[in-house]
């Protein structure tokens, strides 16, 4: 009787969605550096308010939410030290109840849509389709293993051998959801679209894809907790890796925790996680081919480059930087979205641990960003599902730009395809010389 009473409330705790009903969502614009150290020591030593962004020195904006009961002491907080705030949200289930997650229909890509939201095991069917519709170009790869022995899928996009390649690591943050979602419409841009400059893309580079790195964080943030960014390893009575602190490059240095109750705990050691142990040795196998890594985060609107541990900069990090902003500018052509360049610890603060910094000093890719997409503090990781297309198509124009500017600065031109096209290319236009000669006379 009492087993089957335990067994019940069991059930009932664990299976209860969270509800964040009359949360409070902040947005704070520091004026000086006496409210950033404020607002810094709040998140240090007080641990009811969630930080959605971190309160940097050049820090434009921070988000902060309050659950109803510890709002009051918050305002106080502000008021008492002259901190101006706005409220982006006073009822932040309401936006989450707003969010739509559509259902994905088997065997039918055009059920695919792009102003809806997909949980993991409709992801993973519309992967499965696509690649089975485009099995000449796309396969299904996996990138390693989630600590709940949850695959890390993805998509290869490759139309022959001897390109370089481009690696796009996407959603290692679970609540951070337009980054799956843009993900997604990356790869199905790549596979259908119609416009030359993408099929060219598609065409001349092997294409490596994980929409979804943090497998068992995604479900967590869909099923239990809407605003869970780390994985699921129990620690005590704590659960979570931040995977984005856990890469082993100055692991624990700054921005990070060693607390397990914390949003950026940096966990046990580095590489402690499967998630980012796994995902770095399937990196690591491919790193003489990978050009551009490209890691997908919201949300801020920014274009990160490494390292985080200081802004000293690396041998390449003034092409990096050119190639970045000229691929910001494409971003904003369409919809005017402004992004900012820089690295991260100029960009957001210093932190380490992270896989760009790893990628970058372990396999000397030559160009690495960190993208954290829309927006700026409205709505942050609750990005309305109307968003999901005009971020997707922004992101896209400025990928496309990203590898046109890399190669007038002389990289991703390695590739034996490259040479192959531009030998296309030159015997073409010498039988056009031949023909309008010949024409001619
Ligand atoms: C939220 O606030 C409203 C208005 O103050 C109140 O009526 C309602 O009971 C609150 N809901 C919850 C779940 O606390
Ligand atoms: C920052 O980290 C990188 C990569 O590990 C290293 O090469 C560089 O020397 C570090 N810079 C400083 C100032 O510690
Ligand atoms: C790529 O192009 C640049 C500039 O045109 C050139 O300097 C470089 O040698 C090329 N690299 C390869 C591998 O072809
Ligand atoms: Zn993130």
């Amino acid at each position: 009787m009492y087993r089957y009473l335990f067994i019940i409330l069991t059930y009932t705790l664990v299976s209860a969605k969270f509800r964040f009903d009359n949360y409070t969502l902040y947005k704070i614009i520091p004026e000086n550096e006496k409210h950033i150290q404020i607002l810094q020591d709040i998140l240090e030593y007080d641990q009811r308010y969630d930080f959605w962004t971190y309160p940097a020195p050049g820090a434009k904006f921070v988000n902060i939410m309050s659950s109803p009961e510890n709002k009051a002491d918050l305002e106080n907080t502000f008021n008492s030290n002259d901190i101006k705030f706005s409220i982006s949200m006073t009822n932040v289930q309401e936006v989450i109840d707003k969010e739509t997650v559509g259902r994905y229909t088997r065997s039918n890509l055009r059920s695919m849509r792009w102003d809806t939201y997909y949980n993991l095991r409709q992801i993973n069917d519309w992967l499965d389709d696509i690649v089975s519709r485009y099995s000449n170009a796309a396969s299904i790869i996996v990138g390693g293993e989630s600590f709940e022995g949850r695959p890390i899928r993805g998509v290869k996009i490759s139309h022959g051998s001897g390109r370089r390649a481009i690696f796009i690591e996407s959603g290692i943050h679970a609540r951070e959801w337009i980054t799956m979602a843009t993900t997604n419409y990356i790869i199905d841009q790549l596979l259908r679209s119609n416009d030359p400059e993408v099929q060219a893309a598609a065409r001349d580079y092997d294409w490596y894809i994980f929409p979804v790195t943090n497998p068992d964080g995604y479900v967590w943030s869909h099923e239990e907790f809407r605003m869970w960014r780390k994985n699921r390893r129990p620690i005590g009575s704590q659960f979570g890796v931040d995977l984005n602190r856990n890469w082993n490059s100055n692991w624990l240095l700054h921005g990070s925790s060693t607390n397990p109750a914390t949003d950026n705990y940096a966990g046990p050691g580095p590489f402690s996680e499967p998630e980012s142990r796994t995902l770095s040795e399937y990196i690591r196998s491919l790193s003489g081919q990978i050009d551009l890594y490209l890691s997908m985060h919201s949300f801020s609107e920014l274009l990160l480059l490494p390292f985080g541990n200081s802004t000293q900069q690396y041998a390449n990090y003034q092409d990096a930087i050119s190639i970045g902003r000229r691929a910001m500018g494409a971003l904003s052509v369409r919809y005017g979205t402004q992004y900012t360049t820089g690295n991260i610890a100029e960009a957001i603060y210093l932190a380490t641990g992270g896989s760009i910094d790893w990628v970058k000093s372990a396999l000397n890719i030559p160009l690495v960003y960190c993208y954290e997409f829309r927006d700026k503090g409205q709505y942050g990781f609750l990005l309305p599902a109307n968003q999901i297309r005009p971020n997707s198509e922004e992101v896209l124009d400025s990928l496309l730009e990203m590898i046109h500017q890399a190669k007038r600065f002389g990289y991703m031109n390695g590739s034996a395809s490259g040479s192959a096209s531009s030998l296309r290319v030159s015997l073409w236009s010498m039988l056009c010389v031949i023909v309008v000669g010949f024409m001619r006379k």
